[in-house]
């Protein structure tokens, strides 16, 4: 088992503001680079990563300080250690075409810094992100989102961890520093030489048959008897997963603690739960019942996938990975040891956790009707492509909310067969309903988004306020063109894919 590296700062930088002022920022360095790692003993695979690894640096920060992140695209350099190594599947011969975007998923970025699928960073250059960090503490995830790439792109290695602490949340005595640890899990298929195959099914999704975590196939991570918080990620580009941990003879409860916005208003013990891809869920998990008796073998738990339906069924991944649990002694710490039932009142929900769909109605909130369909052999929404706002010149807007507005949007699933995890940047929303009703929110849902599972048939009903917090001091609040797509990266690129507009009335 290992855990991606920490990215320290390569030093600070004065950036201007839309203020017109200079404020000194925490400076991050990443390379976009094809690199060689081996992910089955005796391969090689080539593999586009972040500074040479994937998953990619975790980058970690606290509340209130902003960053200034410069991505550069060196996917055209061939492994200095690997010259001829084979460029991953399904890119042309020119290595000009190896652009990128990257998206800060679950950050309230200002449009220009948001990885707006259509603003690539070529091979050879580099681009400047500034993020606000002004959000509550979350998990968030950096990955590629560059125009009809995206899918190879992220497939091939181009995603990371991004953890925001703040105060409240570290105040909290939930587990801490070595006792807090991302997961990143992804499926992938290989050749018989190591590299890494991208079969996407003809644009229906792109799936593997080999489990990483963190980059290493179905790990075994010893844990000491206490509890943990796992940060898991779902970046796989196709697959969902519905975990449940195992210890041989019963299910063991997990205790979710926080979804993609950050800490849920209250935790919830689940015995499984079912993750779409791109949502981010931290759960606590005590293994002190597990602790390894003198003269016994140690106690393996593991983590299964109960295999949601519509993934290609693939037994290999029907588990992602096993714990070790140590005896008693191998403990090291047991601060931060406690798996809240009830937060202190120190955890101020969500702004849109603290809303009803019929406190909202009597507002007379916007409200508008999303269709995720196949049309004419695309996926669409609404019968558009991401090709219409391309042959716009960028002005097509499929929605226009006005800044700071609260609007009810509902999501329809009427494709078929298919589930769409459907993602709108920029906001958090609430989960209100599934077929109209609340009671098919599931408890680990409870908490505030940015994607949400849209199984097949259904319709899902959310509620978000456009415009969140300012982007910070010195900067505008949002406002201006982003995105809503489904994260299966393969809809995504064939073209399931539009742009709204908050508070822009030009477009
Ligand atoms: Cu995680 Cu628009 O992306
Ligand atoms: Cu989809």
């Amino acid at each position: 088992f290992v855990v991606p590296p920490v990215l320290s700062p390569s030093g600070t930088q004065a950036v201007a503001c839309s203020d017109g002022q200079m404020r000194e920022y925490d400076r991050y360095d990443v390379s976009q680079t094809f690199s060689v790692a081996t992910i089955m003993p005796g391969y090689k695979t080539p593999f586009f990563g972040y500074n040479g690894v994937t998953p990619g640096p975790t980058i970690v920060n606290r509340r209130g300080r902003p960053v200034v992140v410069h991505q550069t695209n060196l996917l055209h350099r061939p492994p200095a250690s690997a010259p001829n190594a084979a460029v991953p599947s399904k890119y042309s011969s020119d290595p000009l075409d190896r652009w990128t975007s990257t998206h800060l998923h679950g950050s309230a970025s200002l449009p220009q810094y948001d990885g707006y699928a259509s603003d690539v960073t070529l091979p050879g250059r580099t681009k400047r992100y500034v993020y606000p960090n002004c959000q509550e503490a979350r998990t968030l995830w950096y990955h590629d989102h560059g125009v009809h790439h995206t899918s190879q792109n992220a497939y091939n290695g181009l995603a990371g961890m991004y953890v925001l602490h703040d105060d409240v949340e570290l105040s909290l005595g939930i587990p801490q520093g070595p006792y807090d640890v991302p997961m990143v899990v992804k499926d992938v298929m290989l050749d018989t030489k190591g590299g890494l195959i991208y079969e996407d099914n003809s644009e229906s999704g792109a799936f593997g048959d080999i489990v990483l975590v963190n980059g290493v196939p179905w790990p075994a991570m010893p844990v000491e008897p206490r509890k943990y918080r796992f940060r898991i990620l779902n970046a796989s580009v196709s697959r969902s997963y519905e975990w449940q941990l195992h210890d041989g003879k019963s299910a063991v409860p997990m205790t979710v603690i926080g979804t993609d916005a950050g800490l849920v208003p209250q935790p919830q013990v689940v015995s499984s739960l079912r993750h779409g891809m791109a949502e981010r869920y931290e759960v606590v998990i005590d293994f002190a019942p597990y602790a390894q008796k003198p003269g016994k073998a140690a106690a393996k738990l593991t983590l299964k996938n109960l295999g949601p339906k519509n993934n290609v069924a693939e037994a290999t991944a029907l588990y992602a990975m096993q714990f070790v649990v140590g005896p008693e002694s191998s403990v090291q710490s047991t601060e931060n040891n406690s798996i809240p039932t009830l937060w202190n009142s120190a955890v101020a929900p969500q702004e849109c956790m603290t809303w009803t769909e019929a406190g909202l109605l009597a507002q007379g909130v916007t409200q508008r009707r999303f269709a995720f369909v196949r049309t004419n052999g695309h996926w669409t929404i609404n019968g558009e492509t991401w090709q219409d706002v391309v042959d716009s010149d960028y002005t097509h807007c499929m929605a226009e909310p006005d800044q700071g507005a609260v609007e009810i949007w509902e999501l329809a699933n009427t494709s078929g067969g298919w589930f769409h995890p459907v993602h709108i940047h920029l906001v958090d929303f609430q989960v209100l309903s599934r077929n109209g009703k609340a009671s098919l929110v599931r408890p680990h849902e409870k908490g505030g988004k940015d994607v949400v599972y849209v199984g097949e048939n259904e319709t899902v009903k959310v509620a978000m306020r456009f415009s969140g917090p300012s982007a910070g001091e010195g900067w505008q609040v949002p406002k201006g063109r982003y995105m809503m797509h489904c994260h299966n990266l393969v809809h995504e690129d064939h073209d399931m894919m539009m742009q709204f507009s908050v508070g822009d009335p030009d477009h």
